[in-house]
């Protein structure tokens, strides 16, 4: 019988503030997978500057693409694909992957393969679990989205749930820079809230009217700054580790619930967490006992492949690959780009 032939990708991520490329072998074996972050930089500003983001991806593309290769031991030549984020997340950050992409595939001939930010996200799983296949609901919790999302089969979603408003992560980053941790916050409140009681101080729970699987973030956060404020007016002292740990059971709760319910409602007898949140360590546990009691199998990546990475796009890309996705030299980035949209 013939040997089943080994499918390298290479992948490149740039949608945000983080520079990656990975090389992935047959969509769950990570050969290398580096990351040049610039939070650093955007920290000064409290936020990631757009701009600032576009111009460090031009800089950094070609070295962190050459070390990827360099740490796998492999040449560009043995590639079978290109796999790149080409959305949604911010178009001019977009633009240099997709275009430094788009130059390898012309040069080489090598094979393009657009891949979604979210995809990539959900698809951190597989690498992690390699048992691990679809059907299954995904949580997806990052800075930029909320979104409760049913994973047919591969490449195949059907998104029940998202946020009205903010997403998890960026309720995390807006409270963190409110009782002045800085950003980015989710890590910040994370370390704090273990010194906090999260009972401490009762903060909204949101429901969405006829939307069980929807999310509202926005009623927490100003929650939380309204008692910031009158603790100030009222000259009281806050005990910013249980506001922490108060902040975060309240947003977790909700995550659990709405999570646990759309899998006992679609039947799912398998959970997974995805994206920067997915690495909160009270959201695992919450959601570990929660699955444990309702008998439902819990997945969830080791923390450096929850945030934004090239070897869950890898993992992505490959799926995307063996199904004949191909794509043009006319590959665009797309900010908003939806799930499951070509
Ligand atoms: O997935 P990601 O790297 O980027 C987006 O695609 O948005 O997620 C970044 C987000 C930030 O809002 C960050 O504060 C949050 O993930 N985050 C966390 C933790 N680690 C990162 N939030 C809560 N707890 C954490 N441990
Ligand atoms: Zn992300």
């Amino acid at each position: 019988m013939e040997e089943k032939k080994d499918i390298l990708i290479l992948a490149i991520e740039s949608s945000c503030d983080e520079t990656a490329a990975a090389v992935v072998k047959n969509g769950r074996e990570v050969l290398s997978n580096v990351i040049s972050s610039q939070i650093a930089l955007h920290t000064v500003y409290g936020g990631v500057v757009p701009e600032i983001a576009s111009r460090k991806h031009i800089e950094k593309i070609n070295e962190v693409i050459q070390e990827a290769l360099d740490q796998a031991h492999v040449q560009l030549s043995q590639m079978d694909a290109i796999g790149v984020t080409y959305g949604p997340g911010l178009v001019g950050a977009l633009l240099v992957g997709v275009a430094e992409a788009k130059a390898i595939s012309y040069a080489t001939g090598i094979p393009l393969v657009g891949v979604h930010h979210i995809e990539g996200h959900i698809s951190a799983n597989y690498i992690e679990c390699r048992e691990l296949e679809p059907p299954f609901v995904c949580l997806v919790v990052s800075g930029g989205h909320t979104h409760l999302v049913v994973v047919k089969d591969y490449g195949k979603y059907e998104i029940i749930g998202k946020t009205r408003d903010d997403a998890a992560g960026e309720a995390f980053d807006k409270v963190a820079r409110a009782i002045g941790l800085g950003y980015p916050g989710g890590p910040k409140i994370d370390r704090l809230a273990k010194e906090g009681n999260p009972d401490a101080i009762h903060f909204p729970r949101a429901k969405v009217e006829d939307a069980p699987y929807d999310f509202s973030f926005s009623g927490v956060k100003s929650a939380v700054l309204n008692y910031l404020n009158g603790c100030h007016m009222k000259g009281e002292t806050v005990v910013e580790a249980d506001v922490a740990a108060s902040f975060q059971k309240a947003v977790c709760d909700v995550l659990v619930e709405h999570a646990i319910q759309a899998a006992k409602d679609y039947g799912m007898s398998k959970l997974a967490l995805a994206g920067g949140v997915a690495s909160n360590s009270a959201l695992r546990q919450a959601m570990k006992d929660a699955c444990e009691k309702e008998h439902i199998s819990f997945y969830y990546p080791s923390p450096i492949l929850c945030t934004d990475n090239a070897a869950m796009i890898g993992a992505a890309a490959y799926y995307e690959y063996i199904q004949g996705v191909r794509s043009g030299l006319d590959l665009n980035a797309v900010p908003g780009l939806r799930l499951g949209e070509r």
